[in-house]
Parts: structure tokens; sequence; C-alpha cells
């Protein structure tokens, strides 16, 4: 059954929502006093989400519970991830690293990567942590673009992925290994980073940071060209000590569960800044999806407010009949990273007790700017409102299907499809992208922000997505860069073009799927169909590689040579062709 509003009454609250009921007065200097600040003036992440909570009544409190894969787990108080961090503040100082550098970081989620992220804000380093499930090629690129000084990463993934590109990383000084024993000899090239840690000191005075200092450098994919590294700044943590409350309705008592990687900005956003700066219990699990182990963590650990993903949800579903018991202490779910369907958030409903309320944002706007929060009704199938303080319009695209010149830029009314656009100056906006302030430049048109999606309103003011301007990819919720994709295949010799696009899938969303021009004198037969998606996995990563692979005679261009991917989409999925006028067109970036 498919409910088209869910109703909410103050009984359905467990506790009074921290959101505003009217939001309007709220402005962002009212969120800025919501955080600290430096002892001497300023501004840090790590000190708003570590070192203010370890300075009072809340030093014991458990900031992050680990859940390991083979059922360890360790409680990290907010005392103790004090004193890690600062070690690792001392151990970038110890390695010649000065403000401004960029530390990333390419594990999966132990408690290190949690301790090298706070722990490099602290030293004024900007920290990127990177997606472990990325092979050599996107690792690679990214290190390079934002010229990483320090890696930290296991042993494994150095010799998979980085080992034998090193030598085209002259940025990078040194790989700090987090799984190599202080007492033992790391491999060349390496260090221990548990040795380094073992002789710091566990003081540290924050460095004086401002709200426009880099902090956080996540990286995205456009439809063309090299991934795009969005540059946050230390101001960022207003925006996630403001949506913390206002969406997710964090309070300081919550255990909070947010299932994304770090390696994501969800993962860093939410999974890291926002709930310590809200000084609750945060859950990071190791392991990777298992329904079982899913609900087992729900229960156990009593998790009160729990942030996913649709494709996540939809897995569950799959896994599971009729309500999960047990449940009792979880009060609010939501998810973000991609079309949430009414059913999933009915079978919330019926499974947890509870819907499931969307949530709408980017990498390049830091944190949750449209949502259905604790206390409003939904409508399933829509994003929600735009938070408090988030303004938002929805923009006429051109015939060309790109947006209007600047002058023309016509916010629409309720009912009419376009480009959603955001009013710039939320705290956690993107500054910039790193080394291409061409791009950055390209996404503003009259005094707002593009967005890149397209959206309707409806007459209540509820946002309604319709899809993608360009042509990324979403898939499992992860954002994908058809060119890049498109890169890699390039590299085989038997590949002369390749055209990459997102095919939908019931439970990913979306997969990648490849078309293929070979070289003269290729076969293109299974074997060699097989050896390009295993070349793929192997350079790309299995979440970025295609799932399939078809070799065709030639692939469509626009009249400037661009690969034409909405008609190769079209024809897969047997659509209208559609404005041909509209694909020559000159496509966003
Ligand atoms: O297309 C929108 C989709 O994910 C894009 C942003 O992806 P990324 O930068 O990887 O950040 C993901 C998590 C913040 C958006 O431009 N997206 C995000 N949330 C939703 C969504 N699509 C539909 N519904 C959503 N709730």
């Amino acid at each position: 059954m498919t409910l088209t509003q869910i109703h909410k009454t103050p009984a359905d609250w467990r506790v009074p929502p921290l959101l505003p009921p009217d939001p309007a007065p709220f402005t962002w200097d009212e969120a800025r006093a919501w955080v600290d600040g430096l002892p001497g003036g300023g501004l840090n992440i790590a000190h708003e989400a570590v070192d203010r909570h370890a300075a009072g009544p809340r030093a014991e409190h458990v900031a992050l519970r680990w859940l390991g894969r083979h059922g360890e787990r360790e409680d990290l108080t907010y005392a103790e991830l004090r004193r890690r961090t600062n070690r690792f503040a001392n151990v970038l100082g110890s390695l010649g690293l000065t403000r401004g550098d960029v530390v990333f970081v390419l594990s999966g989620r132990v408690p290190e990567l949690y301790v090298a992220v706070l722990g490099a804000l602290k030293a004024g380093c900007v920290a990127s942590p990177l997606f472990s499930a990325f092979g050599p090629e996107p690792v690679r690129q990214r290190i390079e673009i934002g010229e990483g000084k320090v890696l930290v990463t296991t042993r494994s993934a150095y010799t998979r992925k980085v080992e034998g590109l090193r030598d085209r990383l002259p940025a990078l000084r040194h790989v700090l290994l987090v799984d190599v024993p202080a007492d033992a000899e790391p491999p060349a090239g390496t260090l221990s980073l548990a040795a380094l840690m073992a002789a710091a000191s566990d003081d540290y005075t924050v460095a004086a940071t401002e709200p426009e200092t880099p902090a956080l450098l996540h990286f995205t994919s456009g439809t063309t060209g090299t991934p795009k590294g969005a540059v946050h700044v230390h101001e960022a943590v207003v925006m996630h000590e403001a949506t913390a409350r206002f969406a997710l309705d964090l309070h300081p008592d919550d255990v909070f569960w947010c299932t994304a990687d770090p390696g994501w900005v969800t993962g860093t956003s939410y999974g890291i800044v926002a709930p310590l700066s809200r000084g609750v219990t945060s859950i990071v699990d190791e392991a990777d999806f298992d329904a079982d182990r899913w609900y087992a963590i729900l229960r156990d650990e009593h998790v009160t407010v729990w942030y996913t993903a649709p494709t996540a949800v939809r897995r569950l579903m799959r896994a599971s009949g009729g309500r999960i018991e047990g449940l009792d202490a979880l009060r609010f779910v939501a998810s973000v990273g991609e079309p949430l369907n009414p059913e999933a958030v009915s079978w919330g409903l019926e499974a947890l007790g509870l819907p499931i309320h969307d949530t709408w944002w980017q990498t390049e706007t830091g944190g949750i700017m449209i949502a259905n929060t604790v206390a409003s009704d939904i409508r399933p199938g829509s994003m929600g409102h735009p938070l408090p303080g988030v303004e938002i319009a929805v923009l006429r695209r051109g015939p060309a299907g790109v947006l209007v010149t600047d002058g023309e830029v016509e916010p629409l009314g309720p009912g009419v499809e376009g480009e959603l656009a955001l009013k710039p100056g939320w705290p956690s906006m993107f500054r910039t992208y790193l080394g291409q302030p061409e791009r950055y430049a390209a996404c503003f048109k009259g005094g707002w922000y593009c967005t890149g999606d397209l959206v309707t309103r409806d007459a209540d003011g509820y946002v309604w997505f319709l899809g993608r301007a360009d042509d990324v990819i979403k898939s499992s919720g992860h954002l994908i860069g058809p060119f890049e994709v498109e890169s890699a295949l390039l590299e085989h010799p038997a590949v002369a073009e390749a055209g990459v696009i997102g095919l939908p899938d019931p439970m990913a969303g979306e997969v990648v799927k490849a078309f293929v021009v070979l070289a003269h004198g290729a076969l293109p037969d299974d074997t060699l169909r097989r050896e390009l998606i295993g070349f793929g996995r192997t350079r790309l990563g299995a979440a970025v590689a295609p799932r399939d692979l078809a070799f065709v005679e030639e692939l469509p261009h626009t009249r400037s040579g661009k690969i034409m991917r909405r008609l190769l989409r079209a024809r897969e999925l047997g659509l209208p062709i559609g404005d041909l006028s509209t694909l020559e067109g000159e496509e966003p970036t």
C-alpha cells in the first residue's frame, strides 16, 4: 500500500523536536552561536566535535562505538578521542606537515580513520577520506589533484592500489600504515602509524584556523573531466550542528548510526562531524551491508536515530517480511543520496514502525538542505521542504537543455519542472573545486547555485526529484562520472572508444553499462567482454566499474564530438529518442 500523506502529531515524537516551530526568523548567526569557537578566537571543526565535549561533563560519554567486522568492539570516549587526535596532530607536525597540507585516508571504517580525519583538522591540515572500494586509478587521480602529502592507509590497500603508482605522486611524502604494529618493520617507503602514535605527546593546541580555512576535501564527479575536489571550510561545522538538530533531530543522549562510508560526503558530514558536534554516541560499523547484522546493531546498540541510504532500505525490504522486533529505542529514520521510493517509506512504517524521512543534499552543499523533518507530514516520494536558512528556487532550463543565461534566470512556480537552485550563503557550501575555478564559476547563474538536479515543487512547497540534468550515474547511492569510466576503459589496447551510461536497476537505482567500439583487429567475443569488465574492475574498483558491457560498431556523437550518452540510454531502454537538437547542445559539466 502506498500512502499519499503520512500525518504526524506530537504523539509521534518521543522528544520535543529541535526544529523551530516557525523557521521564518532563523538566521545562520543563530547557529553560529551553537558552536564554541576556539579559546583564542577562530573556529576548528575538531574543537567543536571533540575537544569542547572532552573539556566538559561529556568527557566520559562514548563518542564513537566501533563494531569490528569479526565481532570486536571498542568505545572511544570524547576524552580518549581528544588524546588520540592530539597524538595524530603531533604526528603530522613531526612529519613536517603544515597548515593547508592535504592528508588522505584510504581505509575501511576503523578507529584510525576517524582519528586521522579529526587529528588532521586539529593540525590545520585538510582531510580527505577516500572510498576504500576505489581501485588504483580513482585513488591516484584524487591524491594527485589534492597534492596529498600524507596517506593513511592499510598494508594491503597500499600494495594493491598505491605502491605501483607512487612515482606518479611526487607530492606524497609519507604513507602511514594503520595495521603495522609499533614494533614491526613497515614495508619499504611506509611508516607504522602505531609506532608514530606511541611516540607522540597527548597534548596539542588546536591550530588557530578561521571559519574560512579549508578543512575537508571531497571528490565528486561531473559528466566530463577529472574528478572535482569540493573544498569545504571549518565553518561547515555550523551547518552540521544545525542540520543535526533540524533534519536529524539529534539530542545529546541519542545513539546515532550513519551507515555511509566516510569516503563519501555523507559519511564525513554525518558519520563524523555532525554527531560528534552534537556530543552524541555515534556507531561505526566496519562491516559491509548484511540485513541480519544491521537489525542486530539497531537492536543491541539501542540506536535511536538512523541515517541510511535508499539502496540499503530496498535491500532490507527484500530480506525481511513483517515487523522487525526489538527496535524499541529507534525513534527517527532518514535516508539520502538517491530517490527514496514511496514503497520504501511505507515499508518503514510496517517493518520499523516509523516512516523513512527522505533528505536531499550534495557533496557541494556539504550538509542537508531539503528534508522531511521529525515534525512535518510526509508525502512519500517527496524530498520534503528546504530547512530553515535554506532558500531554493526551481529555474527554467532553455531549449538546449542547459540553463538560460544569467540575466534570464527565472524562478518557476509550483508544478513546473526545472533545475533546483540554492541561494548561496549557507555555512557548509563548498568554496571552490580545487584547482578548477572555472568549473566552480560555471555552477552559478544569476546569483543562484545550480545543482544539476531536475525537480518540481507542489502547491504546498514539497520538493519532488525528477532526475539529473546531466549524465552522472548514481549506483547504490555512489555518484559515478561516466567520463572517468570511459577513460579507464580506453587504456585497454582493444578499446578504440567507450560510452558509459547508467541503466535503471530495482535495487541499486542505476547500474553502469559500457558501450565499446573495438580497435582494429580486436574480436568482439565473450572472452574479450569478460576481460574488459575485469580490466574495469581492477582499475576502478567494483563500486565504479561497468557491470555490463556491449560491443558496438560506432557511438553517437554531438556535432562538437562528444558522446551522446542520452541517446545511448534512450536506445538501450527503447525510449523515444526525443529532441536531437537538445542532445546536440553543449552539455553541462
Ligand atoms: O542527484 C542528487 C542525488 O545525489 C546527488 C548528490 O550526490 P553526492 O554529491 O554524491 O551526495 C550524496 C549525498 C549527499 C544529488 O545531486 N540525491 C541526493 N539526495 C537525493 C538525491 N536524489 C534523489 N533524492 C534524494 N533524496
